[in-house]
C-alpha cells in the first residue's frame, strides 16, 4: 500500500472536526514543547526539500532566518500555482487544508513569525473560499491568533493571512511575491540581500511552497527518520505528481520519489490514448527541460535522478506528448506564455522571449530555415543566466532542449532554401552562431 502524507484516503478530512478526530492540530502542541532549533533540526535531518521548484532544502532555509526576537519575521505559503502543467497546490487547498494550516503554525513558531501570509493564485476563487473557511473554523477553535496562548498554553502566537493575486505567473516569484503584498507592482527583486534578511517591508521572511510546508506536520508527528525513510534517500518523501496531457486519467497522485515515469504514466495515469508511443515528456513544469520518449524507461522521478537526465523535478507536473504531438507548436505555446508573463525588467528576457517567439512563429508559418533554430538557440543562451530571476532560464530551457533534443522534428519544418527574412539589421548583426557571410539579408 503506498503511503499518503497529503492526500488521505479519509472522507470530509477537510473539515476541521474530521482533521481533529484524526490527531489534528495535536502536533502543534508537541512542537511548542520543543525549542524553534529542535524543530529547524528536525525538519534539516528529516531531508525535506522545497516542493516549489528548487528543491532547496528547507531546514536550511530556516536556518537563515536571524534568530532576534524583536524584529517583526514573516512567513509567506508560495500558493501562486502558475506554472502551465502545475495543478497540485490546490488539492491540498482543497482536501487538506487544516495540516497546511498547522504546518504554518510549526513553521512560523519554528522561524519566529508573527504574522504569515498564504498567497494564492487569484483564479483560484473557489480554492481561496475553500482555505478561507478552513482558516476561519481554525480561528474560531481558537488555533490560530491570540486565542493560541490560551489554547496551547504558550507565549507563542501568529496570525495568518490569505492573500490573493491579481493573475501574474511572475507573482509566484519569491521577491515578485512580497512586492505585491506589500502592494507594489510584482517584479522579482535583485538579489542579494536574500528575503531572510531583508523581505517582505525590509523584515525577515521566509517563502515556503505550500506543499513543503503541508509535509510539516507528519514529520514533527512521526519524526525525521521516518520521513527520510520514504522514497529517495537525498530527496525524500512523497511527492504530488499532477500528470497532464496525453494520458487516459489525468490527475494528481501521490507517490514516493523515485517512483519510476513509466509506472506514474501506465500504472496510475491509465497509459496513452490509443496505446500510441510517447514522443516526450516534460516532468516538472513547462519551465523544466524536456526528454525524449526514449529516455523515460527506468527513469526514476526525484531530483537526482532527472539531473542525471539533463532534466529536473520543478514542481512534479508531468505532460505527456505522444508520436503525433506538433513539438514546434507546443514550443511556440510555451515560449508565448514565458513572453506574455515576463515582467519586462531586464532586456534579455522581455526582448529575448518576443524574438523566439517570432522565430518560431516563422517556423510554424513555412518561413523558417535551418539557421533560425541556432538563432534560437543563441538568443536563449544569451537570455539563461543574464536576468534577475529565473523566468528568463524558465523561457530558455524549453527552447534550447526541445531542439537540442528533437532536432530531426525541427529541421523536418524548416525549409533549408528559403531567405533570412530579417526585419532589424542591427539586431541581426551581433554576433551569432550564424557566420555572417552565410546570411543573405532579405531586404525587400
Ligand atoms: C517565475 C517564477 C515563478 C514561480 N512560481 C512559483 C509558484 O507558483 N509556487 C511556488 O511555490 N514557487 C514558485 N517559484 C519559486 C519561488 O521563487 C520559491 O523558490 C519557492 O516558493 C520556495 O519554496 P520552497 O523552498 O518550499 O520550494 C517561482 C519561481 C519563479 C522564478
Ligand atoms: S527575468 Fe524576466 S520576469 Fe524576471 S525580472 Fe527579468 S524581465 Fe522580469
Amino acid at each position: 500500500m503506498s503511503i499518503k502524507i497529503l492526500l488521505k484516503d479519509i472522507p470530509d478530512y477537510h473539515k476541521i472536526e474530521v482533521y481533529r478526530q484524526h490527531g489534528g492540530y495535536e502536533t502543534i502542541k508537541k512542537a511548542l514543547q520543543k525549542s524553534p532549533d529542535e524543530i529547524i533540526e528536525e525538519v534539516k535531518k528529516s531531508g525535506l526539500r522545497g516542493r516549489g521548484g528548487a528543491c532547496f532544502p528547507t531546514g536550511l532555509k530556516w536556518s537563515f532566518m536571524p534568530k532576534d526576537k524583536n524584529i517583526p519575521k514573516f512567513l509567506c505559503i508560495n500558493g501562486d500555482e502558475s506554472e502551465p502543467g502545475s495543478f497540485k497546490d490546490r488539492q491540498i487547498f482543497e482536501f487538506n487544508p487544516h495540516q497546511l494550516i498547522e504546518g504554518i503554525l510549526i513553521s512560523a513558531y519554528a522561524i519566529g513569525a508573527q504574522t504569515c501570509y498564504i498567497y494564492i493564485r487569484g483564479e483560484y476563487v473557489k480554492w481561496i473560499r475553500l482555505m478561507q473557511k478552513a482558516l476561519d473554523d481554525a480561528y474560531e477553535a481558537g488555533f490560530v491568533g491570540e486565542k493560541m496562548r490560551e489554547t496551547f498554553d504558550t507565549d507563542f502566537y501568529t496570525n495568518i493571512y490569505i492573500h490573493r493575486g491579481a493573475g501574474a505567473y511572475i507573482c509566484g516569484e519569491e521577491s515578485a511575491l512580497m512586492n505585491s503584498i506589500e502592494g507594489k507592482r510584482g517584479y522579482p527583486r535583485v538579489k542579494p540581500p536574500f528575503p531572510a534578511q531583508y523581505g517582505l517591508w525590509g523584515y525577515p521572511t521566509t517563502i515556503n511552497n505550500v506543499e513543503t510546508i503541508a509535509n510539516v506536520p507528519a514529520i514533527i508527528k512521526n519524526g525525521a527518520e521516518w520521513f527520510a525513510s520514504i522514497g529517495e534517500p537525498k530527496h525524500p518523501g512523497t511527492l504530488l505528481f499532477g500528470v497532464s496531457g496525453h494520458v487516459n486519467k489525468p490527475g494528481v497522485y501521490e507517490l514516493p520519489t523515485g517512483t519510476l515515469l513509466t509506472d506514474i504514466i501506465y500504472k496510475y495515469a491509465g497509459g496513452v490514448p490509443g496505446n500510441k508511443k510517447i514522443k516526450c515528456v516534460i516532468p516538472g513544469g513547462t519551465s523544466m527541460p524536456p526528454i525524449r520518449g526514449d529516455q523515460i524507461e527506468g527513469l526514476k522521478m526525484d531530483a537526482e535522478s532527472l539531473k542525471q537526465v539533463g532534466s529536473a523535478i520543478g514542481t512534479g507536473g508531468i505532460i505527456v506528448m505522444d508520436e503525433d504531438t506538433d513539438l514546434v507548436k507546443v514550443l511556440a505555446r510555451i515560449t508565448k506564455f514565458y513572453w506574455h508573463e515576463s515582467c519586462g525588467q531586464c532586456t534579455p528576457c522581455r526582448e529575448g522571449t518576443g524574438w523566439m517567439l517570432k522565430i518560431l512563429n516563422r517556423i510554424l508559418d513555412g518561413r523558417g530555415t535551418s539557421k533560425d533554430l541556432d538563432l534560437l538557440i543563441d538568443v536563449a543562451n544569451n537570455i539563461e543566466g543574464h536576468t534577475i530571476c529565473a523566468l528568463g532560464d524558465a523561457a530558455a530551457w524549453p527552447v534550447k532542449f526541445m531542439i537540442e533534443r528533437f532536432r530531426d522534428e525541427f529541421e523536418a519544418r524548416v525549409n533549408k532554401s528559403i531567405k533570412i527574412d530579417i526585419p532589424n539589421k542591427v539586431h541581426s548583426m551581433r554576433k551569432t552562431v550564424i557566420p555572417l557571410n552565410e546570411i543573405k539579408i532579405n531586404d525587400n
